[in-house]
Parts: C-alpha cells; structure tokens; sequence
C-alpha cells in the first residue's frame, strides 16, 4: 500500500444541475456558489467513520451515507483496505435538486484518489460515485450529478454501459440562475412521479430537444439553447412538488436573456440559463422574489458555469 507522505486532505465538489431541462439522467452542468467540503483522513486498516460537523443534519447510520457505497466500490477496485475517517464540513441540503448526494461522493472518491496517489482516471471516479446515487435513487446509478461533480462544466452522458460521455463546451455568455427553496423533494419520490413508458411522440419530443441543446452549446447558439430547454418527460410530473412552478417559469420567459428554465435535478431548485451575467441576476431576481412571496426561504446561486469538479483545497 502506498499513500501519499500527508495523509489528510480538504476537497471541495460542486453543486450540479442535472439533467438540464431534457436531458433527464444524461446531462448535467457543474455551478459556482454550492458543494461540499470534507476532510479525509487516512491509516492502514480496515474502518469507514463519517463525522457530520456541518449544519446539516444527516443520519448518522453510515450505511444510510452515500459516501460509504462510492468509496467501497473504489477500495475493491483498488484491493485494499484502510482506516478512512471522513468529516463533513460543509454539506448542500438533501433533496435540493443540486446534486447533494453526488457532490459528498465526489469529494470522497476525489479525496481518496489523491490519498492512494491517483491510481485512478476520471471515468473511474465518476462510476464509483455512481454507486452513492444508486443509494439515492432506488437503485439507478446515473451520472448526471457524479459526473459534472467530478469533471465540472457540462456533460453529455451517451450511454452507461459501460458508461460513455462527453464534455460539451460552454457558451462564453452563458450564465446560470439557480434557485433552492427550503423544501425538501426526495429522489426517489421524484422519480416514482413519471411514467415507466414514453410514448412515441413525447420520445420524438425529448431526443429533438437533447440534440438541438447539444449542438446550441457547441455552437454558441443562444436561440437553439432556449427552443431546446424543453422537456417532455419529467418537468411536467415533477412540477407540483415546486410552489408556484408555472407562473415562476412564465415570468422567467418574459425575462430579456433568460433562454428558458427548468427543474434542477428531481427538485425543488429551479434553474434559468442566460444569456449573460445581467439576464442571470434578472432571473436571480424574480426567483428570490417568487419565493419570497410565499414565504419560502430560499439560496440563490448566479454566475457562469463551473468549469471545475471537485479539486483539492490542501
Ligand atoms: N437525473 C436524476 C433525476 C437527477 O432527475 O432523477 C437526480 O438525482
């Protein structure tokens, strides 16, 4: 076993948006603003401990913690066993919509893999923070959240198996607006909302969308970004858990800038892409205000998107 010579480590993983209007489960972008901090701290042995010391609370059964499923995915593949004392010093809400399971996952698979001296690649860490989803998610490990929380920016998930994809270049005027009312959605309960088969011309619907946000991204262009920030598939089961979704997104709409909005995740955030910075605190505006109205605490987060997963603080 070789570890580095300092065997603690402080490593950051963004929040993300996944699914990005109707990419559901296969796109998701990295944002400034949000994510999680641990401290990893590594012996020989063979222990997982998981300390909370941020203000969120969280259960404290470490079976119940999505790190403990993504670092056992990746002990076994490295074939070795250690003493790992993870503390959580900052922690996105669960059941955001912004990633909080795969963000501590990413961090604790990022951290880890500096610790061991980098035995392994991106894509590798990705499939193992996966397996914190699957905790989540009923059983479906995706990669909408885990990937961008590990490689940042935006990404395009062309297929799980094995697990394929590609990172989309970002618009320089791109902005985000994204939006987290203190209401919890759970995964699981967002996705047993949508339906189990997709009929044909929704199908139709959705993959002309995917296609015409793709190729907006690659060639800046804001216009087919905004037509294409539309989904089919989830938005429309998925909305009655957020408050107000439909006249929030109409005034969204009527914003100068504002290409189109959507929900972040499985839910509660809302998210508003931009055409830049001002159309983005335009659209900060009228969400915070939204929220307000209806007595809704809220977290706003504007600014472009992240182009960097999880990295190492020290
Ligand atoms: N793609 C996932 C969903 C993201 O929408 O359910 C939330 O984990």
């Amino acid at each position: 076993m070789r570890l580095r010579n300092d065997q603690e480590i402080e490593i950051f993983a963004p929040a993300t948006v996944a699914n990005l209007g109707p990419g559901f489960d296969i796109m998701g972008m990295a944002i400034e603003g949000a994510g999680d901090r641990l401290l990893i701290q590594v012996r020989p042995g063979d222990s997982l401990s998981i300390r909370n010391e941020s203000e969120v609370s969280l259960p404290s059964d470490i079976e119940k913690n999505v790190i403990t499923p993504a670092l056992r995915a990746m002990l076994q593949a490295w074939g070795g066993t250690l003493a790992i004392e993870i503390v959580i010093l900052q922690k996105i809400r669960p059941g955001s919509g912004i990633g909080s399971s795969s963000a501590s996952s990413a961090a604790a698979v990022v951290g880890l893999n500096e610790l061991l001296g980098r035995p392994f690649g991106e894509k590798e860490l990705i499939t193992f923070a996966m397996e914190g989803e699957r905790l989540v998610s009923g059983g479906t490990a995706h990669a909408d959240n885990a990937g961008p929380a590990i490689a940042g920016g935006i990404l395009l998930i062309r297929g799980y198996d094995p697990l394929d994809y590609i990172r989309i270049p970002v618009p320089a005027r791109l902005c985000t607006a994204v939006i987290h009312p203190h209401i919890t959605v759970n995964t699981l309960d967002s996705r047993a909302v949508m339906r189990r088969e997709i009929p044909q011309r929704d199908a139709v619907t959705q993959w002309g969308n995917v296609g015409g946000l793709v190729a907006g991204l690659l060639t800046a262009d804001m216009g087919l970004i905004g037509r294409s920030l539309k989904d089919v598939i989830a938005e429309p089961y998925r909305k009655h858990f957020i408050p107000g979704y439909d006249p929030l997104k109409a005034a969204l709409a009527r914003t100068e800038g504002v290409l189109g909005s959507n929900i972040a995740g499985s839910g509660p955030s809302v998210f508003a892409l931009c055409d830049g910075p001002q159309a983005a605190a335009a659209a900060g505006a009228i969400m915070t205000r939204h929220f307000g109205h209806l007595g809704i605490e809220a977290d706003l987060y504007v600014g472009p998107v992240a182009e960097r997963g999880a990295y190492v603080i020290r």
